[in-house]
This record gives C-alpha cells, sequence and structure tokens, in this order.
C-alpha cells in the first residue's frame, strides 16, 4: 500500500469528569491509540486529541455532594484520567476541557450561526421540577414505577427491565434522585436544533459510507418523525456554558461536548502553529475520524454532522463505533470484581497486555468484545511470551556470546525474509480498515513460522559440531531479522515493547518501511526479557482490589446480579461484629470511591477503607459509631492495608447508611 502524506485527525470520545477510567473506555482509546500509531508510523501526520467532558448536572451535583467547586471536581478529575490514560500508553497529542475558553468560543459561534440561518426554534415544554433543590431534573434524575410493567425504580427515561421507553412524566409515583422530594411539572421555554431541516443533507451523509452501515441505517428511523427537533437549553442552576442572548439559559451538555473536539484540537493549533482553517473549514482535504461507542453513535451521526454542516464547517470523514466490552461473558459487575478501573488493573498488570488481547478481539464491527480473564491470561502468555520474546531469546544468546554480538553479513534464507515483507501490506490495510484481530492473526501466523524455522535449524545442536557452528550465525541473523519484522508490525500495539526491542537490536526507532531492508553485519546489545508471563495471582489480586474498592456493592437486578452461594450458620457466626468508634476519617488521595477511616474498638485500633465516600463528608463522621466486622483477614489495596470492614446499606450514591450504633454505644461492644 503506497500513498503520499495525509494529513489526519482523529479523536476518542470525551469521558464524563464525574468518574474514573474504566476498562471499558479502554477498548476505545487503545483501539484509536492503534489506528493512530499506525499512521504515524506510515508517515502520515495524525494528529490526536481528547479532552475531559466537564459540564452537565451530574458534574454539578457530585461536586455539590463532595463540599467543592464543579470547577476544583473537574481539575482533580482531569488529572486522574490523564494519568491512567499515559499508563496505558495512549498518545493524546492533547488533552483538553470542554470547561476551556476554545470550547466557549466555538459553542457560542455553532450557535450563533445555527441560529443566524433560521435553524434554532423556541416552545415552552414540561418538565420536572424539584421544588426542594429548585432545579430542573434530567430524565436521569427521576425515579418512579415503570407505567407500562409497573417495575418500581425505574429511570425517568426507560425501564431496565421491560425496556420501555417514555418521559419522566409517565411514571408512577416519580420521586427526585437528587432531594427524595416529589417532583412537580413546570413549564419553562427551551430552545431546539431544527433537525428537520438537515434531513436530506444527513440522508446523504449517512448513505456515503462515513459510518458502519448497521448504524447509519439505525439512524435513518428517525427521520420518520415529522418533528425533528433535538433540545439543546437547559435551565439554571447549570454547569455549562450561558446561551449568548438569552438569560439563564445554558447549553445542554451534549451541545458543546462534541464541540470539544474542535476546541482541544484549536489549543494544539495554538500550542504547534497547525493551521486550525485547513482541517475544519468545508470540504477540506483533511482527514477527521471519530472513534466512539454505540451508545452515543445517534450523537455523532446525526446531531454533530448537522451541528457542523449548519455552522460552515467540515463534517466528519468518518465516525467508527465499536461494541460495548463484557468481562468473562457479563456485563461488567462491580460485585463480581470485574467493574475494573484502568487504575486498578495497572497496579497488578502491563498495559501492553490489555493493548494486545484488546487487538487480537477488535474488528471493525459494533459487536461487543469480551475480555475473559481466563483466555486473556493464556493468549498473552503463549503468543506474546511463547511466541513473539521466544524467537528473540532463541537466537540472541548464541550472537553475543559466540559471534561477539555480531549479525551474519547474509540471510541464509532470504525467501523467507521477503515472505514476512510480503504480508506487511495486508498487515497494513488490515490495520487501515480496524480489522485489528485479521492483523494480529497473520502475525502470529508468521511468529509460528519463525519459531519453526528454528525449531528445524536447531542452532543449539549445531553449535556443539565445530565444522556448522558457523552456520549458527546465519540462523539466528535469520531469527532475529524476523523477529525485528514482527516487532515492527506490532508496533502500533505493543510500544514500549518494540522500543525494549529497538534497543537490543540497536536500531533507531522503527517505522513502517524500515522493513524492507534486513539487518545484515550489524551489532546488536545483550538480550534482555522484553515481558514477562501473566500468573494467576496478578489477575486474582486485581479482582479482588476491585471488589474492595467497590464496596459497598450497590447492584442492579437479581437477574444480572445473582445473589452468591449460599453460606452455612456456621460460616456465618465466624464473623465477629463491634461496634467501632470513628475516631478519623479522611479523603484518600487518588481513590473516588473510598474513605480512610480510623476506628477505635475499645483497646485497639483499626485502618479501614470503605466506599462510602459518595454518602458522607468525612468530618460528619469522626466521632461516631458504626458496626464493623472485626475478624476479617486484613487485605492489601493500592492505598494501604484495609483492616476489617464496616457494615453499609443503602442504594448507592448519597443514600449509603452506615449501620449507626451510636445510642448507648462502647467501642469494642459486641454486636449479635
Ligand atoms: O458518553 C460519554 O461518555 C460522553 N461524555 C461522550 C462525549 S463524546 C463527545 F461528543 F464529546
Ligand atoms: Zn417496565
Amino acid at each position: 500500500m503506497t500513498d503520499s502524506q495525509r494529513k489526519i485527525l482523529v479523536t476518542s470520545a470525551l469521558p464524563y469528569a464525574n468518574g474514573s477510567i474504566h476498562l471499558g473506555h479502554m477498548v476505545e482509546h487503545v483501539q484509536t491509540d492503534i489506528w493512530v500509531r499506525f499512521q504515524r508510523m506510515r508517515g502520515h501526520q495524525c494528529h490526536f486529541v481528547c479532552a475531559d467532558d466537564a459540564h452537565g448536572t451530574p458534574i454539578m451535583l457530585k461536586a455539590d455532594a463532595e463540599g467543592i467547586s464543579p470547577q476544583q471536581l473537574i481539575d482533580q478529575v482531569s488529572e486522574e484520567h490523564q494519568r491512567d490514560f499515559s499508563s496505558f500508553l495512549i498518545s493524546f497529542d492533547h488533552y483538553h476541557s470542554t470547561h476551556s475558553p476554545e470550547n466557549r468560543h466555538y459553542s457560542e459561534l455553532v450557535y450563533n450561526r445555527l441560529n443566524e440561518k433560521g435553524h434554532i426554534s423556541r416552545r415552552s415544554i414540561q418538565q420536572f421540577y424539584d421544588p426542594e433543590k429548585g432545579m430542573f431534573l434530567p430524565d436521569r434524575f427521576v425515579k418512579g414505577t415503570c407505567p407500562k410493567c409497573k417495575s418500581e425504580n425505574q429511570y425517568g427515561d426507560n425501564c431496565e427491565v421491560c425496556g420501555s421507553t417514555y418521559s419522566p412524566t409517565d411514571l408512577i409515583d416519580p420521586v427526585s434522585v437528587v432531594s427524595g422530594a416529589k417532583p412537580v411539572e413546570r413549564e419553562s421555554e427551551q430552545l431546539f436544533f431544527k433537525l428537520g431541516n438537515f434531513r436530506e443533507f444527513l440522508k446523504n451523509w449517512l448513505d456515503q459510507g462515513h459510518t458502519q452501515s448497521e448504524i447509519a441505517n439505525k439512524q435513518k428511523e428517525l427521520f420518520e418523525e415529522e418533528l425533528f427537533e433535538w433540545d439543546i437549553s437547559r435551565n439554571a442552576p447549570y454547569w455549562g456554558f450561558e446561551i449568548p442572548g438569552e438569560k439563564d439559559k445554558y447549553f445542554y451538555v451534549w451541545m458543546d461536548a462534541p464541540i470539544g473536539y474542535l476546541a482541544s484540537f484549536k489549543h494544539l493549533c495554538d500550542r504547534d502553529g497547525l493551521d486550525f482553517n485547513e482541517y475544519f473549514k468545508p470540504n477540506s482535504e483533511c482527514e477527521l475520524y471519530h472513534f466512539i461507542g454505540k451508545d452515543i453513535a445517534r450523537f455523532h451521526t446525526l446531531f454533530w454532522p448537522a451541528q457542523l454542516h449548519g455552522a460552515d464547517f467540515r463534517t466528519p470523514t468518518a465516525v467508527w463505533v465499536h461494541g460495548f466490552l463484557t468481562v468473562n461473558g457479563q456485563k461488567m459487575s462491580k460485585s463480581r470484581g470485574t467493574f475494573i478501573m484502568g487504575s486498578t488493573y495497572i497496579n497488578h498488570l502491563d498495559p501492553e497486555y490489555l493493548r494486545y488481547y484488546f487487538a487480537a478481539k477488535l474488528d471493525n464491527s459494533i459487536d461487543d468484545l469480551d475480555l475473559s480473564l481466563s483466555d486473556f491470561q493464556s493468549r498473552v502468555n503463549s503468543d506474546l511470551v511463547g511466541k513473539l520474546v521466544n524467537i528473540a531469546s532463541r537466537c540472541a544468546g548464541f550472537i553475543t556470546k559466540t559471534f561477539e554480538g555480531k549479525l551474519s553479513e547474509q540471510l541464509p534464507n532470504p525467501e523467507m525474509f521477503e515472505e514476512f515483507v510480503q504480508m506487511g501490506d495486508s498487515i497494513a490495510k488490515d490495520y487501515e480498515e480496524r480489522r485489528y484481530s485479521k492483523a494480529i492473526r497473520d502475525i502470529m501466523g508468521l511468529a509460528d513460522k519463525a519459531n519453526q524455522y528454528i525449531d528445524a535449524a536447531k542452532p543449539w545442536v549445531l553449535i556443539k559440531q565445530p565444522d556448522s557452528m558457523k552456520d549458527v550465525q546465519g540462523i539466528c541473523t535469520q531469527g532475529l531479522n524476523l523477529f525485528r519484522l514482527l516487532v515492527i508490525y506490532l508496533k502500533p500495539v505493543l510500544p514500549i515493547t518494540a522500543e525494549k526491542a529497538e534497543a537490543f537490536l540497536n536500531v533507531q526507532a522503527q517505522c513502517w518501511s524500515d522493513i524492507a531492508n534486513p539487518l545484515l553485519g550489524h551489532s546488536i546489545n545483550k538480550f534482555k526479557p522484553l515481558l514477562t508471563r501473566v500468573e494467576d495471582k496478578q489477575i486474582e489480586a486485581m479482582i479482588e482490589e476491585t471488589k474492595v474498592e467497590q464496596q459497598p456493592v450497590v447492584s442492579g437486578h437479581l437477574a444480572e446480579d445473582p445473589i452468591s452461594p449460599e453460606v452455612s450458620y456456621d460460616d456465618f457466626a465466624k464473623l465477629d461484629f463491634r461496634v467501632a468508634k470513628i475516631v478519623q476519617a479522611s479523603h484518600v488521595d487518588g481513590a473516588d470511591k473510598l474513605l480512610q477511616l480510623t476506628l477505635d474498638l475499645g483497646g485497639e485500633t483499626r485502618n479501614v477503607f470503605a466506599g462510602i465516600k459518595s454518602a458522607y463528608k468525612p468530618e460528619l463522621l469522626e466521632g461516631r459509631h458504626t458496626v464493623m466486622i472485626a475478624n476479617l483477614a486484613p487485605r492489601k489495596m493500592r492505598f494501604g492495608v484495609s483492616e476489617g470492614m464496616v457494615l453499609a446499606a443503602g442504594l448507592g450514591e448519597k443514600d449509603v447508611f452506615l449501620l449507626n450504633p451510636d445510642e448507648g454505644a462502647e467501642p469494642g461492644m459486641r454486636v449479635k
């Protein structure tokens, strides 16, 4: 595949600034990063930007619950997100925030242009209002009984039991999730983006292969709706940008979120002297790609192209959609310990293992992708350690010990080398078209061939026979040259291993075109192990830490999170419940959910990490009593050792209640 230098801008979806990065996010960011690294290796100018999605009601309420300003919250989270992404080797050129001057500028610009061209309308609508909190309630902040199947405790937009969708005002016995108050209906004027004006444009756009066909067809269903409008305003109080020319009206978070792509790139342009206009003018020849999950396809394949087009900007070259991550065949679950945070994974395992595993399973479809932890372990161990690294470790020693680190002047089997080079084109095409699983299959097929070559040539036998000893240098030179090609092919996926291999082979940073020329008569360095095996205990420790971090367990329906196996009364009786006094409570740096508690048991103190940060301010806990399991084996966590567990119950978030026997309680008292 040959092509001249392309100018490409790539984005991953902007994570919300109110939660931690988990392995579901990593599917997308790894998918994007592999593509970006591949383009750069091909010699293209490829810019990769992202940002935190920093506006909206959940962020406002979370900051409120934590007693900090939204700005403080988004600053903290931005730091955490950037740390997590960089630990997975995601190579952003810039990571911005939607709460930025650039984003305010472009949000206003897009809105003003749409407004000037008559694409904005206004009308009054009825919405739920929380009279206690004094705010309008987004759909997800109202709960009640499903009007169809009568299941209780369902969100205001759809029922998780019967799957029906409705508006919050249809719920039976609605309750505000924010205050628990009964919401009232209130009328207010809102602004709408008239998508109906873009019907023809969008139909064409969707028919031109700018996204996968399943996604395009799904969006077209909406064209049947007569009133094809999108509410882009929210009433104060709201955390976001005020709409120009309006009073107490803010842009809905989804209006300014994708504009954050422009804002982040603009920041990069200003920093690096790039021409923003060249990339975003209508009909720009530069390419623009968004990688996203299927849950947000509508925002990116209807609203976003229409916003761009209506505001005289270019539209995306493509919006590439991926499926969801499941773990061990099921939805990620907190109680099973499979809702794994990026930082928890990194505490136990190498990021390149996961990058490799995701690559080995990703293709260009919207199918879900399963992380089966046992398959993950065997795949990494057999492919990366058993096949790839094995080639180098089998050949390197002979070259360094017997041939002073020097490769031979010729390859004994140039045809085989050429066969490996020839595969480069189809592997590159697979990367380009996001068929990573196919690329990996082919690369591992080549690794098998290289190992078979060494098996058949038996350098370890020849080295002992004086007249064939010199053949060993050629065989190992052949093996190492094949290894080098495999490393180049895998470099978009395994950048650190590639870097280590380059140091060992004593070559500069390799790009795709370096495959053509073998290393001959060249001195290499001493071989050091490049990757080690994944051990059972690493995976177990990661699951264990995930379970502890997610305490208390707040889970969904029994169907998705079944009751654990029965325990005997004798087992239950082994638990020693005691009253403990909370003598100190504090935040834990870097932990989203945990508080650190120092508990007085009447004679000894315990250090316990409890997942109750969403519900309690630490200063309000000091001096109170709680119930703890006092004989739980200590557990090592990332933040320290937890020596017991406090008991709590509730629905989660703000509704977590420590079992709290303040009245007449004495530390150390047994609870029966
Ligand atoms: O679904 C999400 O996580 C959103 N924060 C994604 C936004 S992507 C873009 F539009 F900003
Ligand atoms: Zn229902």
